[in-house]
């Protein structure tokens, strides 16, 4: 495999990578009450030591009291979870590593196995985490505002306990992708509207407030989906136009970095042309991006959850795609998962090393 483009450098604004793989964002369950260990700090300070070019962490959530349906997802606030996670960015560099914090709010989510609630119900645009399933309460203006600040705050102390680049999860279906969706967005105020336009506004409040906190030089990046879990082959935007409508007015708020989340990378977005997620944000924006998507494995992720495995794969596509100028940088997700030092054995050609994914490394956190 000729990978050589994927270990170019890459520098943006505060982000300077030494290649273009990016750790995507994992959800992991390892921070008791919130508070990121020890172990989650090593975790991943190995993957940095593996070579990877910038690490997305898990989501970890902002200060409202019904963010999160799990008490084991790390906090972004309070004293106690930002000394984690000062020591993860620590040890993160130390590993000669860079990493983003990927700030998450959930908005309405179903209630977690474990039967663990949030002290005040979920919330979200319209009380629903899918099509027709109330399941928490609309946001009052005021809800809304503190949300907008609490997002701020979260990416400023991004930026003061020293990461790189801060990340916003606005994709599969929580609480951002819940304005976006008119499915789940039934609202009649300035939040809501018949277009996806006009559904971006609390997105875009968001947007400006995280880049008012933290200045012109810090890079930003934005997660989005077009599909949702419960609507896999949904398109929030269903032509090039309204996409190019959607994203736009994103990018002017602030963002300097689209991340497309696709189950696989090389789905085209649109008929007529090859060109992903990825490839269509880039061209309509002019902005970075990156993509994602069952890089270098045979299964996709959601399939993961229900037990499947995967074995690695050629990354030629990939390459072909990225020398064709159609992004910036390549999530990795499962792969790393099971094995930190996925990055260097692409490096050094060490193929037949490759572990591919296994459902075991869902349940630990694999150092080597
Ligand atoms: C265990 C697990 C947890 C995930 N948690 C998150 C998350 O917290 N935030 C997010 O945006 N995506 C999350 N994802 C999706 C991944 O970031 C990625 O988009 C997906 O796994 C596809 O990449 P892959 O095919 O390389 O695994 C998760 C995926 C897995 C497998």
């Amino acid at each position: 495999m000729q990978t050589d483009s994927l270990f170019r450098s890459f520098s943006l604004k505060s982000l300077n990578m030494k290649n273009r793989i990016v750790m995507a964002p994992m959800t992991r369950s390892f921070s008791p009450e919130g508070v990121p260990t020890d172990a989650v700090a090593d975790y991943y300070a190995s993957r940095a030591q593996g070579e990877v070019g910038l690490i997305l962490s898990e989501g970890t959530v902002i200060d409202r009291v019904s963010s999160s349906n799990d008490p084991n997802i790390p906090h972004f606030y309070g004293e106690q979870a930002l000394a984690g996670w000062q020591q993860v960015i620590d040890k993160v560099h130390t590993a000669g590593g860079k990493m983003g914090p990927q700030i998450w709010h959930m908005g309405v989510m179903d209630n977690h196995r474990s039967g663990w609630l949030p002290s005040q119900p979920f919330e979200g645009p319209s009380g629903m985490g899918k099509p027709g399933v109330v399941n928490g309460q609309p946001m009052t203006e005021s809800d809304i505002a503190d949300t907008i600040a609490a997002y701020g705050r979260a990416a400023a102390d991004a930026k003061r306990l020293g990461f790189d680049t801060v990340e916003l999860h606005g994709a599969h279906g929580y609480l951002i992708d819940q304005f976006f969706w008119h499915e789940t967005n039934r609202r009649s105020d300035i939040f809501g509207g018949k277009t996806l336009v006009e559904r971006s506004r609390f997105a875009i409040e968001v947007i400006k407030e995280v880049r008012r906190q933290v200045g012109e030089d810090f890079a930003m990046i934005l997660r989005l989906s077009q599909f949702k879990p419960s609507a896999y082959d949904n398109k929030l935007a269903a032509t090039p136009e309204e996409m190019e409508a959607w994203l736009n007015p994103l990018a002017d708020a602030g963002v300097d970095i689209f991340h497309c989340s696709q189950r696989r990378f090389w789905e085209p977005e649109f008929e007529g042309s090859d060109l992903n997620f990825a490839g269509w944000a880039k061209k309509l924006t002019g902005k970075a991006t990156i993509t994602v998507g069952s890089v270098g494995l045979t299964g996709e992720f959601l399939a993961a959850f229900a037990g499947e495995s995967s074995q690695p794969s050629s990354l030629d596509e990939l390459v072909r795609r990225m020398d064709r100028g159609d992004f910036d940088l390549v999530a990795v997700g499962r792969p790393l998962l099971s094995d930190p030092a996925w990055t260097k054995k692409i490096r050094e050609q060490r193929t037949d090393e490759l572990k591919g994914f296994s459902v075991e490394a869902l349940g630990q956190l694999v150092l080597e």
